[in-house]
């Protein structure tokens, strides 16, 4: 079976968060199970000079403005199909935002033209290449399955998987008449608050929906979660399915990671200090044996961290220290400089973006707390468990799904692997993390919990499983 997967972030080519990890992995994942996935990706500056050897397999005269040549190459392990169009890519920032800051003023251009090149090669666009499944990740794919929709291949089956559902790909009206769709597509798929709606589109005409985590699948059927869209995600619950997020655990192995100073394993957890101090030394924080909360993350709303730079005052006043990684919103890069500042060699922040500091913080600090508002799935907490950096979460979307809490039942039983507070209140987690301070000082305890989770299985076999199940089931199905 062929799988073609669209994204617009590939780990390790092209990375601003846990979309790209996912994408790089899961072709890994399958391959054991029988199926073969290529992926296919903008050439974005980096992917392009990560690409070696490769061929040219089409070409369009006209995608979105510009001539695009598809090339077939791999980088990173993985069989990549990469569109080649530089009016559309060949720019510096990130993929969706300018250096300068701000929205690409194209990304409408940009990603529906990754999506219409997903829906031409279902068409037999390259000689002798026939994917089965189009599988979709995110908004930035989300035009693909219906480009499939009102194409000339009616047996390609496709999935739209959500990652966040915040992000949805809105713009105007306006755009429609580009894209190259018949007329009735308005009202029956595309059509979102009077605009253009990528996601709506991708969640209403794929033949299956999936999210990556069980209790993700369940919280966006609500109006709570739903961001406007539970309505129609509450009408495809029949077709929704919740498959949790695995990590790459050869990739992510302390045992083995060159980012760490020392590398360690479950009975070697004492070397985990040293990373500790490396760790100390990068954050400016001062020298001592009491709790070091690490955050790696993107610094937004729906990370919590408004509410964590809320409860700071209490972690420094009860001996903790904390040190951040992460970028995003300027106000909370603000906030968490001005607590720097006011607590000297207790708070320290890094901004931007920084793949090997990362690694050190799950193997250097004794805690990684993530105190989202909602976590489609969450991977920090994953890298967490397996790098016996304990993660202390909120209850809530793939966090709860992955976390069992400390509670006085889970440590009888000793399955307990983390700690767990009621989300976006500030209150439960300041409760959270005392009660995690309190359980790292007792070091027997500690570190049982921090075996536990080393031990618990993070890794994709599970859920690749599952992928494979849903994509066998859409094949059988009356076509
Ligand atoms: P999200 O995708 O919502 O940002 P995830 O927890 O699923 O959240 O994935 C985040 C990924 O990005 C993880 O691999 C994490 O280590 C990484 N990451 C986030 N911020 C940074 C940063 N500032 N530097 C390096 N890696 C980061
Ligand atoms: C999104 C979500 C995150 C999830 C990741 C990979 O960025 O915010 O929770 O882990 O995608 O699926």
């Amino acid at each position: 079976t062929e799988i073609l997967s669209v994204a617009s972030e590939v780990y390790p080519l092209v990375k601003t968060g846990g979309l790209a990890d996912v994408v790089g992995a899961l072709p890994g994942a399958l391959s054991p199970l029988g199926l073969s996935v290529r992926t296919l990706v903008p050439g974005y500056r980096p992917v392009m000079g990560a690409l070696g050897r490769t061929r040219e397999v089409a070409r369009l005269e006209d995608l979105f403005g510009g001539p695009a040549r598809i090339l077939a190459g791999h980088a990173g392990g993985l069989d990549l199909i990469v569109i080649d169009a530089p009016h559309l890519y060949d720019r510096p920032g990130n993929p969706y935002v300018a250096p300068e800051g701000g929205d690409w003023p194209d990304n409408w251009q940009r990603f529906a033209a990754l999506s219409r090149v997903g829906a031409l090669l279902g068409e037999g666009l390259v000689d002798g290449y026939q994917p089965d499944i189009l599988h979709a990740h995110d908004w930035q794919a989300g035009l693909a399955p219906a480009f499939v929709k009102y194409g000339a291949n009616p047996r390609l089956r496709t999935v739209m998987t959500v990652h966040n559902l915040a992000f949805q790909g809105h713009f105007g009206a306006d755009i429609f008449g580009a894209l190259g769709l018949p007329g009735e597509a308005w009202a029956e798929s595309i059509e979102y608050f009077g605009g253009v709606g990528f996601l709506k589109a991708g969640l209403a005409t794929a033949h299956a929906v999936t999210t990556v985590s069980p209790t993700y699948a369940a919280e966006i059927r609500t109006p709570a979660f739903g961001m406007s869209l539970d309505g129609l995600l509450q009408a495809r619950a029949r077709d929704l399915h919740g498959i949790l997020n695995g990590i790459d655990t050869d990739e992510w192995d302390p045992a083995t990671d060159p980012a760490l100073v020392r590398s360690y394993g479950p009975a070697t957890l004492h070397r985990r200090r040293t990373n500790k101090r490396a760790l100390e030394e990068r954050f400016g924080l001062a020298n001592d044996e009491g709790p070091l909360l690490g955050v790696v993350s993107r610094l937004t709303w729906q990370k919590g961290i408004d509410l964590l730079l809320a409860a700071l005052d209490g972690v420094v006043a009860q001996g903790g220290r904390l040190g951040v990684l992460g970028s995003g919103d300027p106000e909370l890069e603000e906030g968490l400089r001005a607590a720097a500042v006011r607590h000297p060699g207790r708070v320290g922040i890094v901004t931007g973006y920084d793949e090997t500091l990362s690694r050190l913080v799950q193997g250097g600090a004794d805690m990684m707390v993530v105190p989202s508002r909602f976590e489609p799935c969450g991977l920090t907490q994953l890298y967490g468990l397996r790098y016996g950096c304990v993660p202390v979460v909120s209850r809530v979307g793939g966090l709860a799904d992955t976390i069992i809490d400390a509670n006085e039942a889970a440590l009888d039983a000793g399955v307990a692997t983390g700690i767990q507070f009621a989300h976006s209140d500030a209150g439960a987690l300041s409760e959270g993390l005392r009660r995690a301070m309190a359980l790292h000082a007792e070091p027997a305890v500690w570190t049982k919990i921090q075996r536990r989770g080393m031990k618990s299985d993070v890794s994709w076999a599970r859920s690749a499983q599952k992928y494979a199940d849903l994509y066998k089931s859409l094949l059988g199905q009356d076509q």
